[in-house]
């Protein structure tokens, strides 16, 4: 659908004149534009997003919690070099809202654009795996004091892996397309592993590791990579920032950057963890984070790589039990081979472990 983005930059309390706009960058969750204004003869870019409601039911609560994160870290880089290019800026509405609504009831947002950086979706070198991680540390420490109360939980539930298995086993009793035959050696391989899968939660609840404000979509897309320094300068894509543990953020780095191939990819020999790679988003982690995470927060990093793999796994899994109704799928079997490859991923973790292990001792 074509949207009126003249009628929606309207709404903004942005003094200048519209010049145009159009679709950008490849995120497939919100309708992304770049848009061009000009004030007072200056060109000046903004990025406005209309947010999927779809998924984001809460728009409101969800650009409170925008809202709260980006001012937190822009009054902590003020006077700071470059400040504006470190932190998402919104741009508020006429009504100060940090939102407007269109004609059509669509929540949009603005943001400034982040001049001379780039989004890359697959992973070059080791060094790009170290900024992501070094980035997202960041992220989460700037976030650990913030004033306020609890941020609202966008999506409640959202690695609560204990939860994810229960839906898998209701999808297997269910059996809805009669696939439960065709998937015996993927659902032996969750059962075997079922009495890690609470092991985060229960750490939590036993007090051992804190809730903290994470981002919970950690992939190396939503880092802006400044072009003239190769640094991650800035993380952005914050619908899924929320309270939840470090290690939601960081086993989904693990997950997503550290095998040479996509998620769906077939041939399962090209799917393995590259320990290369786990230790440049190791090092990086640890080299923002390092200093604020409690001993089993850290000790249990390696572990969560494995275990929100294994849970996307599942995820995958019980989609393709139900029908395939969350996840979109461009073949039949799709979601299970995306299961299949998440699963692959879990043992090569498994295997590389003990090494993991020693790696993260030896870091001081
Ligand atoms: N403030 C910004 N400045 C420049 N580019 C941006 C900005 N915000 C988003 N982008 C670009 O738009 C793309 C999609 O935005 P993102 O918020 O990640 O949406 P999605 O939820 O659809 O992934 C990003 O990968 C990035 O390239
Ligand atoms: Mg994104």
């Amino acid at each position: 659908m074509a949207h009126d983005i003249a009628g929606v930059f309207d709404k903004f309390a942005i003094y200048g004149d519209f010049i145009s706009a159009a679709p950008y960058g490849s995120g497939h969750i919100n309708d992304t534009y770049k848009v061009v204004s000009d004030q007072a003869g200056t060109i000046v870019h903004y990025i406005f997003q209309r947010i999927n409601t779809n998924i984001f039911k809460e728009p409101v609560g969800l650009m409170d919690n925008i809202r709260r994160v980006t001012s937190h870290i822009c009054a902590r880089a003020r006077g700071r070099k470059d400040a504006s290019r470190q932190s998402l800026c919104i741009v508020q509405g006429k009504d100060l809202k940090p939102f407007v609504v269109d004609a059509d009831g669509n929540y949009w947002r603005g943001y400034l654009f982040i001049e001379k950086a780039q989004t890359y979706d697959v992973i070059k070198n080791a060094e790009q795996a170290f900024e992501v991680a070094r980035s997202f540390g960041n992220f989460q420490k700037e976030l650990v004091d913030i004033p306020g109360g609890r941020l609202f939980e966008t999506i409640p539930d959202f690695h609560n892996t204990p939860k994810r298995l229960e839906a898998l086993e209701a999808a297997i009793k269910a059996d809805m397309k009669g696939r439960v035959k065709d998937v015996a050696a993927e659902i032996d391989f969750v059962m075997s592993r079922r009495g890690e899968v609470s092991k985060l939660v229960d750490l939590n609840a036993a007090g051992q590791i804190p809730e903290r404000i994470t981002h919970n979509d950690t992939k190396l897309n939503n880092v802006m990579i400044d072009d003239a320094s190769g640094n991650g300068i800035c993380v952005i894509d914050l619908d899924t920032v929320m309270p939840g543990l470090v290690h939601y953020d960081f086993g989904d780095m693990v997950r997503t950057s550290t095998s040479p191939s996509m998620e769906d990819e077939k041939d399962l020999s090209r799917v393995y963890m590259q320990f290369n790679m786990f230790e440049a988003l190791l090092r990086g982690y640890l080299e923002s984070a390092g200093n604020f995470l409690n001993p089993v927060e850290r000790e249990n990093l390696p572990f969560s790589g494995k275990l929100i793999t294994l849970e996307i796994g599942i995820r995958f899994l019980t989609d393709y039990l139900s029908g395939d109704v969350y996840f979109k799928i461009h073949r039949p079997e799709h979601n299970l081979d995306r299961c299949r490859t998440q699963f692959k991923l879990v043992s090569s973790i498994e295997e590389q472990m003990p090494q993991m292990m020693a790696l993260l001792n030896s870091i001081q």
